[in-house]
C-alpha cells in the first residue's frame, strides 16, 4: 500500500461507506489518486474478445457508475476499466444507508439500486473518455421500467458506439425480480436483441454477460448454452452474492448484495463451472472477492482470461490493481510461463 493511502484509508473508513466513496471520487478528480500508469508486460497483455488488455486487472462495474472518475481510473494502473450500470432514465436508487463495509470479514453489503444519471448525461461525459485502455458500460433496467428487456438496448444505442464493451447485467440482487432475466429464454431473447444491436453499429462492440453467484449448476448449465447461442462474446463471473454464511461483522444482517473476501469461493465455482459448460469457447471475466495476485492467478486456473475487483479497493487503495498485476507477472515468470493464457482453465476441476 502506497504511505498516502495507508493516511488515506484508516481517515476514510471513519466516514459512512457511501460518503468516502464519494470523498474517493472527489480525490479522484482532484487529481490526488495514485497514477501510476498501466503495467504491461507480453506475458501478462491479453486479447479478450477482440480486446487488447495491457493487462487483465479490471475495474469491477459499480465504482464508477456515472463516468465521472474516469480520466483518473485510466492512470490508476488497471488494464480495463467497466463503468456503469447505467440506466435510460436516471434515478435515485434505494434509500440511504445502502452500503455498508463488513470490516471483520473483508466484504461489503450494498443496495444501491442502479442510482445513476442516466443515458443522456453518461454518453456525454464518455464522449471525451480516454483512449489507453478498453473502457466498457456496464448496462441496466429502470426499477420502474414496463420493459426491462427494451431498456438494456436503449442505453447500448445511446453510450454503445462510445465504448469498447457493454455488459448486460442481469444479475443485481437490488432491483426486484432483476434476476428473472437470467432465464434461458429471457436471456437468449435479450443476449439476441443486444447483439443485433451491436451488429448494426459502425464499429460493432463484444457483448458481455455479467451473471449471478446465487445459481444451480443446471442453471449455469441454462446460461452458458443461451449465451453461446446467442453469440454473446464474454461471459463475466459473478456479481455479488444473497447468501450471508460465515460472517462475524455487525451489519451482515443488512439487505443487498455481499461482495469481497467471502464471496471468493461461490464466484469461483460459477465460473470454473461455467468453464466447464463451454469448453472454453467463450472468455470468462472472474470477479468476486479478489484481493492478492495469488487469487487473480487462482481465478485465471479456474477459467478466467481476465479478472475484476472492487471491493478489495475499499481494504487496500486503489493502487492494489497496479500491484496484483505486477506481482501476477512476477509469479508467472517465476512459474516459466510465456503467457497467462496458457494456464487458463487448467485447474478448473478443483473448483467445481
Ligand atoms: C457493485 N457491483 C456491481 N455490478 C454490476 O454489474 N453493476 C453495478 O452497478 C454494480 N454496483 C456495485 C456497487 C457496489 C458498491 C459494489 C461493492 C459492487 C458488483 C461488482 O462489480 C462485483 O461484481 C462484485 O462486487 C464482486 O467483486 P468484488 O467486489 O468482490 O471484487
Amino acid at each position: 500500500m502506497r504511505l498516502s493511502e495507508k493516511i488515506a484509508l484508516p481517515l476514510l473508513h471513519k466516514l459512512d461507506p457511501e460518503r468516502a466513496h464519494d470523498v474517493a471520487h472527489w480525490f479522484l478528480q482532484k487529481g490526488l489518486a495514485p497514477s501510476p500508469g498501466i503495467f504491461s508486460t507480453p506475458r501478462i497483455a491479453t486479447e479478450l474478445a477482440g480486446l487488447s488488455l495491457p493487462n487483465p486487472i479490471g475495474l469491477a462495474a459499480g465504482f464508477d457508475k456515472n463516468a465521472t472518475s474516469m480520466n483518473a481510473l485510466s492512470r490508476a494502473g488497471f488494464g480495463f476499466l467497466e463503468l456503469g450500470a447505467v440506466t435510460p432514465r436516471a434515478q435515485p436508487g434505494n434509500r440511504k444507508p445502502r452500503l455498508f463495509r463488513l470490516s471483520e470479514d473483508r466484504a461489503a453489503i450494498n443496495r444501491f439500486g442502479f442510482n445513476n444519471d442516466g443515458m443522456e448525461a453518461v454518453a456525454e461525459r464518455l464522449r471525451s473518455r480516454p483512449k489507453n485502455l478498453p473502457i466498457g458500460l456496464n448496462l441496466g433496467a429502470n426499477k420502474d421500467s414496463e420493459h426491462r428487456n427494451v431498456d438494456y438496448i436503449e442505453v447500448m444505442e445511446a453510450c454503445g458506439p462510445l465504448v469498447d464493451f457493454v455488459t448486460i447485467n442481469v444479475s443485481s440482487p437490488n432491483t426486484a425480480q432483476l434476476r428473472n432475466l437470467q432465464q434461458r429464454e429471457a436471456l437468449q431473447n435479450l443476449a439476441e436483441g443486444a447483439v443485433r444491436t451491436r451488429d448494426s453499429f459502425e464499429k460493432p462492440i463484444p457483448v458481455f454477460l455479467k451473471i449471478a453467484p446465487d445459481l444451480e449448476d443446471e442453471e449455469i448449465a441454462q446460461i452458458a448454452q443461451a449465451a453461446q447461442h446467442a453469440r454473446v462474446d464474454a461471459i463475466i463471473a459473478t456479481n455479488t452474492t444473497i447468501q450471508r454464511e460465515g460472517l462475524t461483522s455487525p451489519d451482515a444482517i443488512q439487505k443487498g448484495g455481499l461482495s469481497g473476501a467471502p464471496l471468493f469461493a461461490a464466484s469461483t465455482r460459477v465460473l470454473a463451472k461455467l468453464y466447464s459448460e463451454t469448453s472454453g469457447k467463450i472468455p470468462l471475466i472472474g470477479v468476486g472477492g479478489i484481493s492478492t495476485a495469488k487469487e487473480a492467478l487462482m481465478k485465471i486456473e479456474a477459467g478466467a482470461s481476465a479478472v475484476q475487483l472492487y471491493t478489495a479497493l475499499i481494504y487496500q487503495g486503489l493502487s492494489l490493481g497496479d500491484r496484483i498485476a505486477r506481482e501476477l507477472d512476477q509469479i508467472l515468470a517465476d512459474k516459466g510461463i510465456h503467457h497467462l493464457s496458457q494456464i487458463v482453465g487448467k485447474k478448473h476441476k478443483d473448483y467445481l
